[in-house]
């Protein structure tokens, strides 16, 4: 058991836990605040949704003893809250419930959206409660008494709050210890884009690992030289884009997603090492992506294996990482497996042509974002797939 101190709904709180608790369990079978909901426990519908530090956190997903200090508050904490009053007023008025069962953090997560957003349209009030699902209402009715909530407010003269008040940041969860007030990181990030520094790049241990291979029609002294070729690889790897200052050493540069309405482009840097001998080589890297205040680490290992008498080649590869922040929430690892592998195999198209001598991608913007629609086509068709087989019994 770990003992765990925190504030919910204003009051000190004190229990001994099990490490393994999440938040939302902690609040409602410990605290007896079943005001919050559990619908996926995984991190995407949103039912579960609290306040934690000032940000809008899904505590399912969110281990209690990691919000050690931390300020919480549960939809019982904004009973006096005036704009959750708004919107529980607007929420009846324009029917944006029926069985309630997501109305909890729905409210939490439009509370956020009004605090932040005075001049919000339909699309950013869609895309603010996105990361909410709802199985009844259809959307309409939520949508428009959010969008009457910060029209009255509006109207009324009540200005916005920058940031919604959020004075500490750093990991939801993490309590005091390590965040950085709002001011530092401003001006942290302010030095940073005048002198940019050289990023360190630490080794981690990655939260997830998986494998992955394809072959090439290659000798594999030809696919490990061009694995040497950092601007040849990022050529051919979709989403990739590479700084002009890179070394075989170290790259800078960036690399984008975009997969429906959520879009993310992680900024950072890669560290790369070779091994001759054995025809294998590592990529480690950092990166975060400023929008939704994501960051990751990365690894990839890969290891060149000769076929077919050296006609051909295996590329074995090994890939870790660990997410952090908003996109943790909906990269779960099965998703991220199933997208890593649609790109590794576009990437092992791109490779077979460029070392064939035809130019990577057909359509050159696909070079630089992620096709997110063929991603998304083939995943859709892989899952009905597995799921024909469960049904059939053929798995
Ligand atoms: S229960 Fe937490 S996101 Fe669904
Ligand atoms: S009102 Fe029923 S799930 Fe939203």
């Amino acid at each position: 058991m770990t003992n765990l101190s925190l504030t919910v709904n204003g009051r000190a709180v004190e229990a001994a836990i099990e490490a393994r608790t999440n938040l939302a369990d902690f609040v409602r079978e410990k605290l007896d605040l079943t005001g919050t909901h559990t619908g996926c426990e995984h991190g995407v519908c949103g039912a579960c949704t609290m306040i934690v530090d000032g940000m809008p956190v899904r505590s399912c997903i969110t281990f209690a003893v990691a919000c050690g200090r931390a300020s919480i508050t549960t939809i019982e904490g904004l009973d006096e809250d005036e704009i959750a009053a708004e919107l529980r007023t607007a929420f009846s008025r324009e029917h944006a419930l029926q069985c309630g069962y997501c109305t909890p953090g729905m409210l939490v997560s439009a509370r956020d959206l009004v605090l932040r957003l005075p001049d919000a349209d339909e699309e950013q009030i869609r895309i603010g409660m996105s990361g909410n699902l709802c199985r009844c209402t259809g959307y309409v009715g939520i949508v428009r008494a959010v969008r009457a909530v910060i029209a009255s407010r509006r109207e009324r003269g009540i200005a916005p709050v920058p940031g919604a008040g959020r004075e500490q940041l750093g990991p939801a969860g993490a309590g005091h210890k390590s965040g950085a007030s709002v001011s530092d990181r401003k001006s942290k990030r302010a030095k940073a884009s005048v002198t940019p520094a050289k990023i360190e790049i630490p080794d981690f241990a990655p939260t997830v690992v998986f494998e992955q291979r394809f072959d090439v029609a290659h000798a594999p002294d030809r696919v490990f030289d061009f694995f040497g070729d950092v601007a040849a690889v990022a050529s051919c790897l979709p989403g990739a884009v590479l700084n002009e200052d890179a070394t075989p050493e170290h790259v800078n540069g960036a690399f984008r997603v975009k997969i429906g309405p959520i879009t993310a482009s992680f900024n950072g840097s890669a560290r790369i090492e070779r091994d001759i001998e054995s025809r294998s080589g590592r990529i480690v890297g950092v990166g975060a992506d400023q929008r939704s205040r994501s960051s990751t680490q990365g690894e990839i290992r890969y290891r060149v294996v000769s076929l077919d008498d050296a006609a051909k080649t295996r590329v074995e590869l090994t890939i870790g990482y660990s997410l952090k922040g908003m996109l943790a929430q909906v990269g779960r690892p099965g998703l991220v497996r199933d997208l890593a592998s649609r790109l590794i195999s576009e990437f092992a198209g791109n490779v077979n042509r460029h070392l064939a001598g035809a130019p990577a991608a057909a359509d050159p913007r696909m070079a630089s974002s992620l096709n997110a629609f063929s991603l998304i086509l083939g995943l859709v068709s892989s899952q009905a797939k597995r799921l024909l087989r469960r049904l059939t019994g053929g798995d």
